[in-house]
């Protein structure tokens, strides 16, 4: 049929992996297309429950074919021990590919992604600490390894000396930390070459071909638009792109094969790691949407910063990626709030504005213009048609539809 991006619309954690995980049971492919470990999709099904940080949510579904594209980078020791837990708890992994040309997240990227926050002290970004960002600094330095290289051990073994040597510089020269012994990166990511190796594809081609038969590929998005190094809080950001044109360079196909681009926003907002977030609750409000909602980070346990819903960030990731449709998540989580917020505008050095400003210290400066509305104080999880929600859950909902148009 064709191929539909789900994006996630905020600051990321909006519940893709439960939407892909739906959307899946129908879907002949699901790619992941950007990002890498430091994403975290938490699945709940029928086998329990499966946290998942780089394998697409489709695994669990024996007629999907699953495909780590590109624009991803990829940790080989966290990708093999996801591979191990799913397969001792019964998942097939035969239809798992990984792209030749991701990129291959390295050990000095780990190292230097943990000196270079501790390095910037108060201004730290809050990464993942999972080395992603040095990962994608290096695909475009055009000092990366590719899955691809790992492929070929003499060729690997020749780039690998070459960046290590660099690599080994910084360490030692910048941070005066111990080098990396070459011999021992290589072999350990020779033996994780050969695990992988029966998984490794040219995967743009297999999306030709399902795209050719009409089938349904799910573009996989990880983090949110927010965190998009070119729109997103810039620096507090992630490196590479969760939008929906992400979508068709980290998958490898063409703009006008994406007919769907399915947002996926929380019913509030969450934020993990550091950078402006207008309608951050740092009270009893905030404490209780934690709480409740269990806004932890999948992938390093930190509390989520938790908020109202914010209509200038709605409307403005709604007009930088062309949304076909919203998926509305975690709307139970307001079932006890006598009164619900929505931001709709920033008040920023008197003037009131709709529009989200480019630049960080401008938005830190924002402060969120409210609108009220009332609460449905009732259990809604066990409804599952939309005329049976109570009139003012289905009131909130058509006002986020408003926002985002
Ligand atoms: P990095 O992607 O690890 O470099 O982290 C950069 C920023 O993106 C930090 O604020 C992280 O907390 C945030 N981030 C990265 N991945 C995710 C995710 O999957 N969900 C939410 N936030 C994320
Ligand atoms: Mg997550």
């Amino acid at each position: 049929m064709t191929a539909i991006a789900v994006v996630g619309a905020q600051w990321g954690d909006e519940g893709k992996g439960k939407i892909i995980d739906m959307l899946a049971e129908k879907a002949a492919v699901v790619v992941r297309y950007s990002g890498g470990d430091n994403a975290g999709h938490t699945v709940i099904n029928s086998r329990g429950e499966f946290k998942l940080h780089i394998i697409p949510s489709g695994i669990f579904y024996s007629h999907t074919t699953c495909i780590i594209g590109n624009g991803t980078v990829i940790n080989p020791a966290v990708l093999i021990g996801e591979m191990d837990n799913l397969s001792q708890r019964g998942v097939d992994l035969s239809r798992l590919y990984i792209s030749d040309r991701a990129h291959v997240i390295m050990p000095y990227h780990i190292l230097l992604d943990g000196l270079e926050e501790d390095k910037l002290g108060g201004n730290a970004l809050g990464t993942t600490r999972k080395g992603v960002g040095p990962a994608f600094t290096d695909k475009a330095a055009r000092l990366g390894i590719r899955v691809g290289d790992l492929m070929d051990k003499p060729g690997f073994l020749k780039r690998l000396n070459l960046v290590l040597e660099r690599k080994n510089q910084i360490l030692t020269k910048v941070y005066g930390v111990q080098p990396l012994v070459l011999e021992e990166v290589y072999q350990q990511y020779c033996r994780y070459a050969d695990r992988l190796a029966p998984h490794v594809r040219e995967t743009s081609e297999m999306l030709d071909s399902a795209l050719k038969k009409k089938e349904i590929v799910l573009l996989e998005g990880a983090q949110g638009v927010l965190l998009d190094p070119d729109f997103g809080t810039y620096p507090y950001t992630t490196s590479s792109s969760p939008m929906a044109a992400g979508a068709c360079l980290g998958a490898g196909i063409g703009p006008n094969q994406v007919r769907q681009v399915l947002a996926v926003f929380k019913a509030y907002c969450t934020r993990v790691g550091g950078g402006p977030m207008p309608t951050e609750l740092k009270d009893d409000i905030g404490e209780a949407i934690r709480q409740c909602a269990h806004e932890f980070g999948t992938t390093t346990g930190r509390p989520r910063r938790c908020g109202w819903f914010d209509g200038v960030v709605a409307r403005f990731s709604a007009r930088i990626n062309g949304y076909t449709g919203l998926a509305i998540t975690r709307l139970d989580v307001l079932d006890n709030f006598p009164k619900l917020k929505i931001c709709t505008a920033y008040h920023l050095d008197g003037k009131t504005i709709d529009e989200l400003p480019a630049r960080t210290e401008d938005l830190e400066r924002c402060q969120p213009a409210y609108e009220e509305m009332d609460g449905w104080m009732t259990p809604i999880s066990g409804i599952r048609q939309y005329s049976h929600l109570p009139v003012e859950a289905r009131r909130y909902i058509k006002r986020l539809e408003e926002l985002c148009n």
